[in-house]
């Protein structure tokens, strides 16, 4: 897909669902290279694509035009994962709790709390020119020793 690009820290997708499956091929090559068990693995591809889903829908709202990049990076049995788009980002407190009264009974509204869930730590920020940059964090296990090449690669390229 030439509207994709990737290297080995980071890919760039257009703002469509179609490009789901190439995030989520790209995250479970680099986070298998990096050691990852299969459970921490899956936490990490469900809160993924939670969050490019919203950075599709919510951030972009589906304008192919604007990208959202993905950058994964790996530390000492620690994964960072960054989602940024190019929206106009949003009002953390007026997000509804989902766990709280009717909410239970919503289809939608639990993306946030399921990344919450799944992560050690989330952290959203908002660039002056309006997108999101969601960082979420996780501790894991290796299946096998990681090597110490992974210790201290820059997020940027
Ligand atoms: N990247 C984003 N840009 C703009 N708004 C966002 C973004 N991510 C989340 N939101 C806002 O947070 C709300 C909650 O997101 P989420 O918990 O995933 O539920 P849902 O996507 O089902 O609405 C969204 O409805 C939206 O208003
Ligand atoms: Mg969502």
């Amino acid at each position: 897909m030439p509207e994709v690009q990737k290297s080995k820290n980071r890919i760039v997708i257009p703002s469509s669902q179609d490009y789901l499956v190439e995030v989520d091929r790209f995250l479970e090559t680099r986070l298998k290279e990096a050691g990852m068990n299969e459970s921490d693995l899956a936490d990490v591809a469900i809160s993924v694509s939670e969050a490019v889903n919203n950075a599709i829908f919510h951030g972009n709202k589906c304008d192919l035009k604007k990208k959202i990049t993905v950058r994964v990076k790996v530390e000492s049995g620690t994964v960072e994962v960054q989602v940024e788009d190019q929206g106009r980002g949003f009002d953390l407190s007026e997000i509804p709790n989902p766990v709280e009264g009717d909410n239970l009974l919503k289809q939608v509204g639990r993306g946030i709390f399921i990344i919450k869930s799944l992560m050690d730590r989330l952290d959203f920020s908002f660039a002056p020119e309006g997108g999101t940059i969601l960082k979420m964090y996780k501790s894991f296990q290796t299946t096998r020793r990681s090597s110490s090449s992974e210790a201290g690669l820059p997020l940027a390229e």
